[in-house]
């Protein structure tokens, strides 16, 4: 067949000239396409006599065979080209240091009532919660605080407003977590064994006292639950928040909602200023506690001929401050972003028991 080192020169030379795969593709339709000239020229092979179809076929398919390979060979060039050039643009330097970024950390408060729940929880103390804004029945009377009490003006009570003639029970803000027993036991019964965590408010401003800070109360009853109980998980409690053994001393005291009462003081050492907890012969106050007193269970529908227990309130922001060395408690709740990363905590550095922190 004449004219096929022709075609083939032709077509291989605009193969390799082909500048994209569009134009690639062009190519093989012009080329071997149904009306391509290729396949054109097979179709004449029909018209030939046997002895000339006999060497025109396989050049034919020869032909075609190599511009095929021809083709997809350009094909896969140009796709690695075509990936060059967008590697030689869309590179990225995974050396740099990243850019920095802004990072929160955990209030000593968050923290520490973290830590706290964590210990008690391994003593078998499930979290309880109570709201903010209380009725004065849960916050004082059902605690046996009774109106004339003079706890009532001891406390620095917020009171919220009231609309003339609105005649709704007085409503205050908590001002301790203890309501949250009578809310407790009301609602679950006895036996239980609670920490309640919160919020509390108090009208009072100077260095160891900010309208706002937070308590955690406890509290465990059963048939048969005594000092000795109470003595023995505040020890083990504070032993194990600060990471050394620590001594508790009772002193008699009065709450209206225990008897007997005990304000409880851990050990501790005065050293040139700074406290350090579980050493020397100096005393802290820490908490109130007692055995809850009966007209505290009656108040909330349990029968104290047949439940005792005992009860505790701790100030969280106290027992974060000598922790952690913090010596003003104003300061907790300024939002000093200064302060915060100072005595604030890693997201990552999570209280467990076993954490020691
Ligand atoms: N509610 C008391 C306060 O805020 C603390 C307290 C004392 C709580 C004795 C108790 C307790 O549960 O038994 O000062």
């Amino acid at each position: 067949m004449e004219g096929l080192d022709k075609l083939r020169g032709d077509w291989l030379a605009r193969i390799g000239e082909a500048a994209d795969e569009g134009a690639l593709e062009e190519i093989r339709v012009a080329a071997l396409g149904k009306k391509g000239e290729i396949s054109l020229k097979m179709r004449e092979l029909g018209k030939m006599s046997p002895e000339e179809r006999q060497t025109a076929g396989p050049a034919l398919n020869a032909l075609k065979d190599e511009v095929n390979s021809a083709l997809s060979a350009r094909k896969s060039s140009l796709g690695d080209a075509a990936l060059e050039a967008r590697l030689a643009t869309e590179w990225l330097d995974v050396t740099l240091p990243s850019r920095p970024r802004r990072v929160g950390s955990i209030h000593p408060v968050s923290q520490v009532t973290e830590e706290v729940t964590a210990i008690f929880a391994d003593m078998g103390f499930a979290v309880a919660e109570g709201p903010q804004i209380d009725s004065d029945w849960y916050n004082f009377d059902a605690l046996n605080i009774p109106g004339h009490h003079p706890a009532r003006a001891e406390m620095d009570t917020f009171y919220m407003a009231r609309a003339e003639g609105d005649n709704r029970p007085p409503h205050v803000l908590r001002t301790h977590t203890s309501p949250v027993q009578i809310r407790h036991m009301e609602a679950h019964g006895a036996p239980c064994r609670i920490i309640a965590p919160g919020r509390v408010y108090r009208a009072d401003y100077d260095q160891t006292h900010t309208p706002m800070f937070h308590q955690v109360e406890g509290l465990a009853i059963d048939r048969d639950i005594s000092m000795a109980n109470l003595k023995w998980v505040l020890e083990e409690f504070f032993s194990a928040y600060f990471g050394t053994k620590v001594k508790t001393r009772f002193r008699a005291s009065h709450f209206p909602f225990t008897e007997p009462s005990a304000e409880v003081d851990i050990q501790c050492s005065w050293e040139g200023g700074t406290v350090k907890v579980g050493e020397g012969d100096d005393w802290l106050e820490v908490l109130g506690s007692g055995m809850v007193h009966p007209k505290v269970l009656s108040a909330a529908k349990v029968d104290p001929a047949e439940w005792q227990g005992f009860a505790f309130g701790m100030g969280i922001d106290r027992i974060a401050m000598l922790k952690y060395g913090i010596p003003d408690l104003r300061a907790f709740f300024d939002s000093d972003l200064r302060w915060l990363r100072h005595y604030g905590f890693a997201a990552l550095q999570v209280p467990a028991v076993h954490s020691g922190v």
